[in-house]
């Protein structure tokens, strides 16, 4: 079976790397994997450092469509992919999470009549003004293959009326979680010098926070309150560094700013951090995989099982006050258990391959 995966943006290439890397094994030797990368992400501390870092296979496609409006983008993706697949000729196509490379994907594998694959498929914020609301809903309406990282997100599809080839197999940043956190992460606080457990880590790069100037401002005025009490490291997405730029805010000198970093360093930060303060899904998860406490930075989050046991906690934009005490207390109130085994054993790459072998047979 030939499956051609498509990536665009960087929690797109941690994903995809643990399934490349499970595809090694003889087992699966039935199925053939293609990547093509959209081109969504392309600086080089988004993307391409990924594929080495992550020893990922090189994309045999990249359609280079860059930053762009909504529709720009999600139609340029379309354009270039539909041409592609016309070469590579692939029996299924794999999209994984919920940006727009994710949409494109899903909505030209449904005009060619090609079977889908979703991993991370269920998840929902019931906030349909998030474009990745709109790209989840959309794509677990069109795909063949559902994979769900929890049991919740199944029953989620189950009362969206969907319920056929619905497999709950964990969570595939599990697997690579597991997998990078067993190499080390080099010297990273050294780098950067932090001690351990003596600061915050932070990231902020969700449209809504970023645009929106008097959001922008209480988050970043949040974060260097906290800063007073505990250094907060703030890696920049670009998308933020220009927010940040063009907003004119007062260049929060308090703030240790640095460019994006590796994913072998943010597990290695994840694992000294006192408490993580995010509005990315993927760094919530991380936080509780490493048994860090968390605070995200909305007003939802899709991840809830990660609030049960109090591991994450909300606190939205809007008062700088509010931001900086739920992230003192999240560091001062560690819950005692453990965060529960809700993602799956971190061989989420290898149950989803098994299927979609046994379904190319
Ligand atoms: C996208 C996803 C989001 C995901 C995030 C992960 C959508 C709608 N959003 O958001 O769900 O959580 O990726 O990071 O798909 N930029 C650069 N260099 C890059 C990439 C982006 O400078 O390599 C800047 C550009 O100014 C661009 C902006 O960041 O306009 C936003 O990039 P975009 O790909 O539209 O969305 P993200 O915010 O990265």
């Amino acid at each position: 079976m030939h499956m051609v995966t498509v990536v665009g943006a960087r929690p797109q290439f941690v994903k995809a790397a643990a399934l490349s890397r499970r595809l090694k094994d003889a087992r699966f030797s039935a199925i053939r994997e293609s990547i093509i990368h959209t081109g969504q992400h392309y600086d080089h501390a988004m993307s391409g450092r990924f594929f080495i870092e992550l020893e990922m296979p090189e994309p045999v496609v990249n359609l280079g469509v860059g930053s762009g409006s909504h529709g720009a983008q999600t139609g340029a993706i379309m354009v270039g992919l539909e041409q592609a697949l016309a070469d590579l000729k692939p029996d299924l196509l794999l999209v994984y999470g919920d940006t727009n490379s994710t949409l494109a994907a899903a909505l030209t594998a449904a005009k060619l009549g090609l079977p889908l694959a979703h991993v991370e498929a269920g998840l929902r914020s019931f906030r349909r003004a998030m474009p990745e609301e709109v790209n989840r809903v959309v794509t677990d309406r069109l795909s063949d293959y559902l994979f769900c990282p929890s049991l919740p997100a199944a029953q989620q599809l189950a009362r969206e009326g969907i319920e056929k080839n619905v497999h709950v197999v964990g969570d595939i940043m599990f697997d690579s979680f597991l997998h990078q956190r067993g190499k080390g992460g080099g010297d990273v606080l050294k780098r950067l010098d932090l001690e351990p457990h003596g600061f915050a880590l932070a990231t902020l790069h969700r449209a809504e926070n970023t645009d929106d100037p008097a959001r922008l401002r209480s988050l970043i005025e949040g974060l260097t309150l906290v800063s007073r009490d505990l250094p907060v490291l703030l890696p920049l997405h670009p998308r933020t560094a220009k927010a940040i730029t063009a907003l004119d805010l007062a260049k929060p000198e308090d703030l240790h700013l640095v460019e994006p970093l590796s994913y072998a360093e943010t597990v290695a930060l994840l694992g000294a951090a006192a408490v993580v303060a995010t509005d990315s899904g993927g760094l919530q998860k991380e936080a509780y995989f490493a048994s860090c406490p968390c605070v995200t930075l909305r007003e939802e989050t899709e991840w809830t099982e990660t609030l049960a046991e109090g591991w994450n906690r909300l606190a939205p934009a809007g008062s700088a006050e509010a931001i900086a005490r739920a992230i003192m207390d999240a560091r001062e109130q560690r819950p005692s258990a453990a965060p529960a085994p809700v993602y799956g054993d971190g061989d989420a790459a290898g149950k989803i391959l098994a299927i979609l072998e046994r379904a190319g047979k």
